[in-house]
């Protein structure tokens, strides 16, 4: 059996943040490429950039590096892991073709219809003339527009009607970065309901299904704003109770796996499905081939046994050995601290006061998401600054500890949603609420339980 003691982590943001924490935790020494001013303060930062494969094959082998975990997708599209098992280093992730899942829209369509797992029914177009042609043959309901390659979240288009779909096959049309993505254009269904994220550890054939989340895509609060990486987490969702987790692992997550096998494509690493659940139960809206970012870091500090031994057996194919998981109790809520302006372009280098005020609230771990170190001072480095993140007994008091700490942190422009995980305490309350006798024993006024005064 493998026990990794050097561990390389590839990223540079919050989710590689918590990693890094949790893996050195369990035991390993950690280095990260390229890291941040958080990942500096506990393992070993290397100024070596995500996509320069093969600078990070070298770092590997020269730092004698046992285990590489790959946090973006971009490499992993890219071939991080195809060139590191190249060169016989071992490392947890899919393969290039595998995370076509992730990096094909269309592909993952396919994977989808061959594993008979629900999903929005859709239609391919090679041209925006043609999408548009449909679109306007069609009945006019709602539809999601996407184009079919990577696009860091901007290439899906929610619309409400014909109209809007229209400009959306326009904006694909016109803008470069569409049009010279692998080119097609889908048109699906809209799905309403409530949007979860599950995720799963898999080494191909054995599946260690996680807690379920729930992010917060929209950038201001009350969902309304423009769409983000996710502005907030928190884990687990009262959305997803142990007979739906069951149901999702059954219907959607091992039907997966095994498309990919028999496609020929064997999937290990994270296998994350964002989910609508609808009426009709869960559909996929689309798979993730890594961690969320920011599910990863909401996930992690819940996580009491190691996290070294699912990847090293995951990276080994032997994840059946590896005995099934054990989390704190409780709940963990994670904020995302954001830069002026963001999601668009923001500006940097602004310096952050409070972190260590902040870490020092119980339960709180400050996950740094885009900082680094100017004159030994932690500065903003992009959009998603901090991911607060906080663990308690209840998702109403991980939330409180949580902001608790937010309210330390400042910098100039520095802002966050205020409503991270309100919709899971609703539905807790709900739940409570609609349990019979839940409140036996609690005196009620008479006019309210509707008894003759
Ligand atoms: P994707 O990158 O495909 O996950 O899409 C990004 C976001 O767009 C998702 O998180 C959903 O909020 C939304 N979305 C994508 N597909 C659909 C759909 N078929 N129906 C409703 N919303 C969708
Ligand atoms: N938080 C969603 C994602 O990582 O894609």
């Amino acid at each position: 059996m493998t026990q990794s003691r050097r561990v390389l982590v590839v990223g540079g943001g919050g989710r590689e943040h918590a990693l890094a924490w949790k893996l050195s935790r369990d035991g390993a020494e950690v280095l990260v490429a390229p890291g941040n001013a958080g990942t500096a303060a506990i393992a070993e930062n290397l100024p070596v950039a995500v996509d320069d494969i093969p600078a990070l094959v070298a770092l590997a082998r020269d730092r004698r590096v046992d285990l590489t975990v790959v946090g973006p997708e971009a490499p992993l599209v890219a071939g991080i892991v195809d060139a590191f098992e190249a060169a016989g280093l071992r490392i947890f992730g899919p393969t290039a073709r595998a995370a076509q899942l992730e990096g094909s829209k269309l592909f993952c369509k396919k994977i989808l219809h061959r594993g008979d797992v629900p999903t929005a029914m859709f239609r391919e177009f090679r041209s925006a003339a043609a999408a548009h042609k449909y679109l306007e043959s069609r009945e006019d309901t709602p539809v999601v527009v996407k184009a079919d390659g990577l696009a860091a979240g901007k290439g899906v288009f929610v619309c409400a009607d014909r109209e809007a779909a229209l400009a959306a096959v326009a904006t694909l049309a016109d803008d470069p970065q569409f049009a010279t993505a692998a080119g097609g254009i889908l048109v699906e269904e809209r799905l309403d309901g409530v949007e979860v994220s599950v995720m799963a550890i898999t080494d191909g054939r054995t599946i260690v299904t996680l807690p379920p989340l729930q992010d917060h895509k929209a950038a201001y609060d009350g969902d309304q704003g423009p769409n983000t990486g996710g502005m907030g987490a928190y884990c687990p969702t009262p959305f997803v109770d142990a007979a739906l987790l069951a149901d999702i692992e059954a219907r959607i997550l091992v039907p997966t796996v095994h498309a990919m096998r028999r496609a020929k494509v064997p999937f290990h690493g994270v296998l994350f499905a964002g989910l609508m659940l609808t009426s009709q139960g869960p559909k996929v809206l689309e798979f993730n081939a890594r961690f969320g970012d920011p599910e990863c870091e909401a996930l992690l500090v819940r996580l009491e046994s190691s996290l070294l031994d699912l990847v090293d057996a995951t990276a080994d194919r032997r994840l059946e050995t590896v005995p099934p998981p054990t989390w704190r109790p409780g709940a963990s809520v994670t904020v995302v601290m954001a830069a002026e302006g963001y999601p668009a372009a923001a500006p940097k280098g602004r310096p952050i006061r409070g972190l260590d005020a902040a870490a020092a609230v119980e339960g709180v771990h400050v996950f740094h998401a885009a900082t680094r170190l100017a004159d030994g001072i932690p500065v903003t480095d992009g959009g998603r600054v901090l991911a607060v993140t906080a663990v308690d007994d209840s998702l109403a008091r991980a939330k409180l500890r949580a902001y608790t700490a937010v309210k330390e942190i400042r910098w100039p422009g520095g802002w966050c949603r205020k409503d991270i995980a309100d919709k899971g305490i609703r539905r807790e309350r709900e739940i409570l609420a609609s349990e019979p006798d839940a409140d036996a024993g609690v005196p009620r006024p008479l006019a309210e339980t509707g008894d003759p005064a």
